[in-house]
């Protein structure tokens, strides 16, 4: 697919703009407000049914987005920010469309609290090489710089701190069902809502820089099967839990308010202070799960988090497992 430039992009956030509201628009009222012609409305609007939106024509009425959509926005995040929050974030990037969020903080300079976000990845990154699904304007591709003094060593933990934020952006939400797996995905029935991936540049042993990357399902449109492995999103979940979900920027800002005071003070406080609170969210408390490191397999019940945040794991023979991240994936036993 074609990528999208800053004339293209002004184009189609306008007749997003438009169309937003959730009533037809014609060729030609459209045409209009744009000051172009309506074969030029026609071609931006078969560009963003390639970039996944579901449109809406109909004879007579024009065209209507069939999930009326709001376009990632500063200004909407930015009032909705605790002062702390607002005074301690440095500066907020938006791209219709970039390679990785996490990606482009890493090569930036000085990206301590700069929060980089995207209506769509053309190459979003994953754990493990993995790759992030991201169409274009359905989901959250969130990344915040964050610079550290004290080492990764002491940074141990951080991601798991990192899902409890998510976690209790969520309750504020109003959603009850998502939980923690360890070390850093959000589930909801056993299927992905989220993932994290922290990248560090600099000196691992003293003054170094990372990015803390968050996915977010909010509204997926794509195939169930393209991605592989059981996902949900938000809306559904709202749906469910009978809840008036937030908007994407009013998400992000609820989001920013929870996480930026957990990461000014992590440095005094340590992931000791989140164990408790992680092991309340995490889905697989006392259940007996499979690890699979490599080609080895190690089954056993989950205990909790220690206070480096590693997986404690007792196995059939009750000898007790600390388990770091890395190489390893777990799964609920059946
Ligand atoms: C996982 O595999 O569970 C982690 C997924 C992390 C995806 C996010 S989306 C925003 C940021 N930019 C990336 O390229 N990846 C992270």
């Amino acid at each position: 697919m074609n990528s999208i430039d800053a004339h293209e992009w002004s184009r189609l956030a306008s007749v997003i703009g438009l169309l937003a509201d959730g009533t037809h628009h014609s060729g030609e009222e459209l045409g209009e407000h744009l000051g172009i012609s309506r074969a030029a409305v026609w071609k931006y609007i078969k560009r963003l049914e390639e970039l996944g939106l579901q449109l809406e024509s109909v004879k007579g009425k024009g065209y209507c987005l069939s999930d009326p959509i709001e376009l990632l926005d500063e200004k909407i995040i930015d009032q909705l920010l605790d002062t702390e929050v607002k005074n301690a974030l440095n500066k907020i990037s938006i791209f219709p469309e970039i390679e990785s969020t996490n990606g482009f903080l890493l090569t930036q300079s000085d990206i301590n609290y700069h929060l980089c976000l995207a209506e769509r990845q053309t190459a979003g990154r994953g754990r493990r090489g993995r790759v992030w699904v991201s169409p274009f304007a359905s989901n959250i591709y969130f990344s915040l710089g964050w610079k550290s003094v004290s080492g990764v060593s002491a940074l141990k933990g951080l991601s798991l701190l990192v899902g409890c934020a998510v976690i209790r952006a969520l309750r504020k939400a109003g959603l009850q069902k998502p939980g923690l797996k360890w070390p850093n995905d959000i589930l909801a029935d056993e299927k992905k809502l989220a993932g994290i991936l922290v990248e560090i540049r600099g000196d691992l042993a003293g003054e170094c820089e990372l990015v803390i990357g968050i996915g977010l399902n909010y509204r997926m449109q794509v195939a169930e099967d393209a991605i592989g492995q059981p996902w949900i999103d938000l809306h559904q979940l709202a749906c469910v839990e009978g809840v008036d979900l937030p908007s994407r920027n009013q998400l992000i800002a609820i989001l920013l308010n929870q996480l930026l005071p957990m990461l000014m003070t992590y440095e005094q406080l340590g992931f000791e202070s989140y164990q408790r609170e992680w092991e309340s969210c995490h889905s697989h408390q006392g259940k007996q799960v499979e690890l699979l490191m490599g080609n080895s397999r190690l089954m056993g019940i989950c205990l909790g988090v220690d206070q480096e945040g590693a997986l404690i794991l007792r196995d059939a023979n009750n000898q007790l497992h600390h388990l770091h991240g890395g190489e390893v994936s777990l799964r609920l036993q059946q």
